[in-house]
């Protein structure tokens, strides 16, 4: 199959709402990562979405809306909650769980009774939807298991030859995925963490619970609450170790580091390359975490593309939005964590 590129322009954007309702597939861009959709009402269609990404059966599509009353369609009930959640955060990078309405197919909540839905705030994202007429059933649009894409080129080299159209918006603006919380638990529950913060969540919601997978490895025979979080994640064929430490104390242990075979690289902040010994590619500041999940996952990509064998990462900071940019580098690194130091927590 030969797969468009199409432009931000009203005409392709046209031919996209045409092609996702007819059930075709469209990578998409929004203001996290970009997305492969298909009709969320067409379960044959969102069938094709698990084939092109090499997705497991198991894992549920968030669903793309583009007015907040398309909602209360897709869900059994709307508590007051998450109305609340909806009206600070929406439209914006936040997903929210409910338990699921009739007209949900199971090929989006694969088995679950829940379904998770987002009103994206990118402007193209909501021409699209609205174009098609229908929700968007929509993961990120990598391979399974590979950094998302944040740009049209890394999604086309991903998804070239797969689905039916990529449409080119731009760079993504936060770069890493939405917020996940649920509210089909006793107390609201973060399941993935992302721009949209826990502090922000509770100052909202009063109390939030933060699943244990957010922060670390999903203990053998505990059931993903996020079926997405057990899985191999966002992972680079090189293989990264974390270093907890200050940046002295990173350098010191890249200088005694060696490496058997292929090339050592380190992921660090901006402005750092020239004290440590190691060829470098940069993810951001060091005090700006949005600066860093807005280029984590193009790092990831460029150190494939540089031809990295090990990579010795710099530890972000895990408060704010830090939590969203360490959870993904945890799993990019298969939770590979050395300290070296006391001062990075
Ligand atoms: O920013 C985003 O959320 C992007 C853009 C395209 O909107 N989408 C995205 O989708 O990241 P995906 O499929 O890559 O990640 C969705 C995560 C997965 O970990 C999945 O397991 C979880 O959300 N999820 C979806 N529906 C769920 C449900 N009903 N219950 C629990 N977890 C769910
Ligand atoms: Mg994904």
């Amino acid at each position: 199959m030969e797969t468009l590129l199409l432009n931000n322009t009203d005409g392709d954007i046209a031919r996209a709402g045409d092609i996702l309702r007819n059930g075709g597939l469209v990578a998409i861009p929004t203001e996290t990562v970009y997305g492969l959709a298909a009709n969320a009402l067409d379960g044959a269609a969102v069938a094709g979405i698990f084939r092109a990404k090499g997705r497991p059966q198991d894992n549920p599509l968030i669903v793309h809306i583009s007015h907040i009353d398309q909602w209360a369609g897709l869900v059994r009930e709307i508590p007051e909650a998450a109305m609340a959640l909806a009206l600070a955060f929406w439209p914006g990078p936040l997903t929210i769980i409910l338990p699921k309405g009739d007209i949900i197919p199971d090929e989006v909540s694969a088995g679950l009774d829940t379904v998770a839905v987002r009103f994206p705030s990118m402007r193209t994202t909501r021409r699209i939807i609205d174009a098609a007429g229908v929700p968007l059933a929509a993961p990120s649009a990598n391979l399974s298991g590979s950094p998302s894409p944040t740009c049209a080129r890394h999604t086309m080299d991903d998804m070239r030859g797969r689905i039916d159209a990529v449409l080119d918006g731009g760079e993504c603006n936060f770069g890493v995925e939405s917020t996940v919380v649920t509210l089909a638990t006793p107390v609201p529950r973060l399941l993935r963490p992302g721009a949209v913060t826990p502090e922000e969540l509770r100052d909202v919601l009063g109390s939030l619970e933060i699943d244990e997978a957010v922060m670390g490895q999903l203990r053998e025979g505990v059931q993903a609450a996020s079926p997405g979080m057990k899985y191999k994640h966002y992972s680079p064929k090189a293989e990264i170790t974390i270093i907890k430490g200050t940046l002295d104390e990173f350098v010191s242990y890249a200088e005694s580091a060696v490496v058997n075979g292929g090339e050592m690289f380190a992921l660090c902040f901006d402005g750092e390359e020239g004290n440590i010994p190691l060829k470098c590619v940069t993810y951001g500041r060091e005090d700006d975490p949005l600066t860093q999940s807005h280029r984590l996952f193009t790092a990831l990509r460029e150190l494939d593309e540089n031809g990295a064998a090990r990579v010795l990462a710099r530890c972000p900071s895990t408060e704010g939005v830090g939590m969203a940019v360490y959870n993904r580098l945890l799993r990019a690194a298969g939770f590979s964590v050395i300290d070296v130091g006391k001062k990075c927590k």
